[in-house]
């Protein structure tokens, strides 16, 4: 068996889209929806941030799981049915596969081509495995077809990506995987609280990466809803709060400047903030008690040696 197959169930209410976008940004405080940073270029300025010496989750979360891939899969045990949140380019799920060896892999993303183009090449390496890709959304909703779904389904979200939820959506979200953890679990990593100075560095790198990630966003919304941002007249905050236990990301005017949104003209004081993203960060204990709260068992939890990242897994 080395064919796969994609299920795609993107359903874009693309005007609705826009229109929260224009709204978004007409707001006082204005804010865009971090999707926006992921365009093509936003993908590849992410990928590129991953590798900065500053922006520790990406190389800690890949240790941790090379140092304890056996236990872990022990722990997670082998067949059924192995759900990839966030595929990308299914590249984090190739070291699980040979340890884990699922009669099925489901790779869920919003970027058909990608899955598409990572199935393909994966599939022939993996022949009893039923590979399956399903474009669709799950920001706001998890929703997972029947037929991707065969014996004990564990779920797979790495790379702390659910600290882009805010705490209860982030409840919300284990509440949904938990419903489709049949018998199984949820292998998750999850960025630590830590020192102020060393998060802040993740999100302010040197070299300006993550700014330029940042300010990438204003041209991918010029390009979707014909506005007149002019980068140069932005600039990136991104730092921690260590109250509330988050990055917040924004940007910045740096001097008065109206732009043209849906018609109308916009103006933004010198030092207005636009806000595009918030990274929330977990003690280990907040997190385990999140997970229980959302109905998961007995989390065990990997860390590295300074404790600045987690790998939890947790049963139903
Ligand atoms: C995708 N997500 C987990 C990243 C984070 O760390 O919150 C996005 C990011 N934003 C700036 N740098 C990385």
């Amino acid at each position: 068996m080395t064919a796969h197959r994609i299920i795609d169930r993107l359903h874009i209410d693309q005007t609705a889209e826009l229109e929260k976008l224009k709204r978004g940004l007409l707001a006082s405080p204005a804010s865009i929806e971090p999707k926006y940073f992921y365009d093509e270029l936003g993908c590849t300025l992410y990928a590129a941030i991953c590798q900065l010496d500053e922006y520790y989750p990406t190389r800690t979360e890949r240790a941790i799981f090379q140092q304890h891939r056996v236990e872990i899969a022990e722990a997670i045990g082998s067949g059924g049915t192995f759900v990839d949140l966030g595929a990308g380019d299914c590249c984090k799920a190739l070291g699980w596969l040979p340890f884990i060896e699922p009669e099925r892999y489901v790779a869920i993303d919003i970027a058909g081509p990608s899955l598409e183009i990572a199935l393909a090449n994966m599939s022939p390496e993996f022949p009893d495995t039923e590979m399956i890709g399903l474009v669709t959304d799950f920001s706001r909703h998890l929703e997972i077809p029947d037929e991707c779904l065969d014996g004990r389904v564990t779920l797979f979200y790495p790379g702390s990506s659910i600290g882009n939820f805010a705490p209860p959506d982030a409840l919300r979200f284990l509440r949904e995987m938990h419903g489709y953890c049949r018998g199984g679990g949820l292998l998750i990593g999850v960025d630590a609280k830590k020192d102020k100075a060393r998060l802040d560095a993740a999100y302010a790198d040197a070299l300006g990466v993550t700014a330029a990630f940042n300010l990438n966003a204003l041209r991918h919304v010029n390009r979707v809803i014909g506005s007149n941002f002019i980068e140069s007249h932005w600039k990136h905050v991104g730092a921690y709060d260590p109250v509330l236990g988050r990055i917040d990301m924004y940007l910045e005017s740096i001097m008065l400047q109206t732009v043209r949104i849906d018609g109308n003209g916009r103006s933004f004081a010198m030092g207005e903030r636009i806000h595009s993203e918030s990274s929330y960060k977990y003690d280990r204990a907040e997190f385990m008690a999140m997970l229980l709260e959302a109905g998961f068992k007995s989390p065990r939890v990997w860390t590295d040696e300074q404790a600045s990242f987690w790998v939890f897994y947790a049963q139903t």
